[in-house]
């Protein structure tokens, strides 16, 4: 443009040309440049050592009708502008002389030019009424047209036309004299070819001002989808080119699907029952094609891409298929991916019997299905005793009673884990452990807790009998708690130590009865007598941890019998 521009300067300044045809001199510019609406200046130059007689200015109108009309005339004392011509009211014209250069100028200007002014101006200098000359000059007229606007097509385009399609439509409005449309994409302006063709429609308003409008038609490639395209114009103003550019566009591009692919998620690790699965399909083309899904061959209905399975059991194991079918062209393609739920069912523990004589035998067994490899093992107490799936209890006795748990894990799948507890029992008489415990904060207050805990089965029944120790009269027994333990009864009692009682423990069940006894003093010391067919244990006593200031409070009293 910047090259046009000096150009157009350049051959602007070279039309002072002299016609030496004529008497007098006259040189004028072979055009002048003006905006719409502006101010145009036609300057006409004479060579006379006397300022002219008499100068008139003529127009010549465009077209066929070649005439000339007067427009303005001067002979040194009046001026006169034709009247009834559109000039009436918009030119004057300024005339000077320099005497030394016997040169003299007279320019016509004209005020808020109209497209109808762009004509020849013909400058008539008279130095007698014989002797002239003349020059001409052409007007030219311009205005800068509206910011072009472009617009893409709503619909996607699709590459298996033949024919180019229409992409994309541009417009530049009021531009004086014709703008200029050029299409690019990308970085580069589009030449007609084979795939390329733009329509353009040039209109001329009433005011005589042009709008263009042009249309792009290209035959689209998939690449095309990335491209960017837009308008350039160009246009005419007073002494060069000017260009302005719409802003970038993409295009929507079709394109058939030629593959699909299934996915799942979650994909990174194993699926357990319960997991929520999704099953996307997507394919390579544009628009999607519309998707169908099979399982195991078994029809699914899924109206879009992706298949979501909640909370998923086995039975959502096995070959999932999503097939595409392409509108456009007719095609379909399908992918395929296979899916194991893992499971890990409940334990089964045997044999579901499990009392025992004491020195009896017992293997206990753990199994649980799985379709992962699993790890099994037996604890007690929450210590571990053996890791396989097959626990030996060999010759039983009351230790052996109580609650064991087996635990079955999947290694690969921590997530998966089940439990089960068993209860193992070992028939015999009762067997007696008395706990004693005084308040040790309060010494006023005398009550002390007797807890007496009978194990054995069946489960024992526990009663409690308290009598003064001087009358040995029998005292009301007071409230009584119990509770089951895994291995037998716990019963707990609470006695206010007002004066020395006695307390009697005694547990019966089918196999023999056992009692103890407590001789609670008021100072809450105690004497113990005992009977217990099964204890092999001694007497042991236990104090709680040592804490300040607590040396003579009562403490409380653990035995173990
Ligand atoms: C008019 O101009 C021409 C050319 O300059 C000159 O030859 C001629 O003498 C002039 N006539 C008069 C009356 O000045
Ligand atoms: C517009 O195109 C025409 C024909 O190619 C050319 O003559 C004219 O100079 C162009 N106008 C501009 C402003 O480039
Ligand atoms: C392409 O067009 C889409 C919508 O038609 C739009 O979301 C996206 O931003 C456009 N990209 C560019 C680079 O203009
Ligand atoms: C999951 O499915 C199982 C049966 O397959 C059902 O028992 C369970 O309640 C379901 N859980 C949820 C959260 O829906
Ligand atoms: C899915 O499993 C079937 C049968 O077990 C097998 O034939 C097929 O190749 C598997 N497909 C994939 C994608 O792994
Ligand atoms: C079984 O246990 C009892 C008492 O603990 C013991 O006397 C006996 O020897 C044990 N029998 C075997 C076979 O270990
Ligand atoms: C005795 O048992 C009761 C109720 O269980 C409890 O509130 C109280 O603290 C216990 N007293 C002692 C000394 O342990
Ligand atoms: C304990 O009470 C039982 C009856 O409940 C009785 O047979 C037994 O002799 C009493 N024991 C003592 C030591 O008093
Ligand atoms: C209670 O224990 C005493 C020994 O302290 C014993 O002689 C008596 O037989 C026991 N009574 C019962 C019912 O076991």
């Amino acid at each position: 443009m910047t090259l046009r521009y000096i150009a157009l300067l350049i051959a602007g300044l070279s039309v002072f040309t002299c016609k030496t045809w004529a008497v007098v001199d006259v040189s004028m510019e072979d055009w002048v440049d003006v905006s719409l609406k502006g101010q145009a200046e036609i300057p006409c130059i004479y060579t006379l050592k006397e300022p002219a007689k008499m100068i008139v200015w003529f127009t010549k109108l465009p077209g066929r009708d070649q005439s000339r009309r007067r427009i303005y005339y001067y002979d040194g004392q009046k001026t006169v502008i034709e009247e009834g011509s559109e000039y009436v009211g918009r030119i004057k014209v300024t005339h000077s002389h320099e005497p030394q250069n016997a040169r003299g100028s007279a320019i016509l200007i004209i005020d808020n030019v109209q497209l109808s002014d762009q004509r020849e101006y013909i400058c008539t200098v008279y130095n007698v009424s014989t002797d002239s000359g003349e020059g001409r000059t052409r007007l030219q007229i311009f205005n800068s047209p509206s910011l072009p606007v472009i617009e893409g097509m709503h619909t996607g385009i699709s590459v298996t036309v033949e024919e180019p399609s229409k992409v994309a439509q541009c417009k530049v409005d009021d531009g004086y004299p014709r703008p200029n449309i050029t299409w690019y994409k990308g970085r580069f302006p589009l030449q007609q070819s084979e795939e390329v063709k733009t329509m353009e429609l040039v209109t001329t308003k009433p005011n005589g001002l042009f709008t263009v409008h042009s249309d792009l038609y290209i035959k689209v490639e998939k690449t095309d989808e990335d491209a960017l395209f837009y308008c350039e114009v160009k246009y005419f103003v007073p002494g060069g080119v000017r260009m302005t550019e719409t802003k970038k566009i993409n295009i929507t591009v079709h394109y058939p699907t030629t593959e699909v692919t299934l996915s799942v998620n979650p994909h990174d690790r194993l699926i357990k029952e319960g997991d929520t699965v999704k099953i996307r399909c997507v394919g390579n083309g544009k628009p999607p094609p519309i998707f169908s899904f099979t399982h195991n061959g078994d029809e699914l209905s899924s109206d879009e891409e992706m298949l979501l399975l909640d909370n998923v059991s086995r039975s959502n194991s096995g070959t999932y298929v999503c097939q595409s079918f392409d509108l456009d062209t007719g095609t379909s393609f399908e992918d395929s991916i296979n899916i194991t739920v893992h499971y890990l069912d409940h334990i089964v523990v045997t044999p579901e019997e499990t009392v025992l004589d004491q020195g009896d035998d017992l293997t206990l067994t753990c199994n649980a299905l799985s379709s992962l490899p699993t790890q099994t093992a037996w604890y007690k107490h929450d210590m571990q005793l053996v890791e396989r799936h097959v626990l030996e209890l060999n010759n039983a006795s009351y230790d052996t009673a109580g609650m064991y748990m087996c635990k079955v894990t999947v290694p690969s799948l921590p997530d998966l884990q089940e439990l089960k507890s068993v209860q193992v029992s070992v028939r015999g008489k009762p067997k007696l452990t008395v706990e004693m415990a005084a308040d040790p904060v309060n010494k006023a207050d005398r009550s002390v807790n007797l807890t007496c805990h009978a194990e054995g089965y069946p489960s024992p029944t526990i009663t409690w009998t308290l009598s003064d120790q001087w009358t040995g009269q029998p005292v009301p027994v007071p409230e009584v708690e119990s509770q089951k333990t895994d291995t037998g009864v716990l019963s707990m009692i609470s006695v206010r130590a007002t004066s020395k009682l006695t307390v009697n423990c005694s547990a019966a069940n089918e196999f023999g009865t056992v009692n103890v006894s407590h001789k609670i003093e008021a100072s809450a010391r105690v004497k113990t007598t005992t009977t217990q067919a099964t204890s092999t244990k001694g007497t042991r006593l236990t104090t709680p941890p040592k804490q300040p200031h607590t040396a003579r409070r009562k403490r409380p009293v653990r035995m173990i019998l």
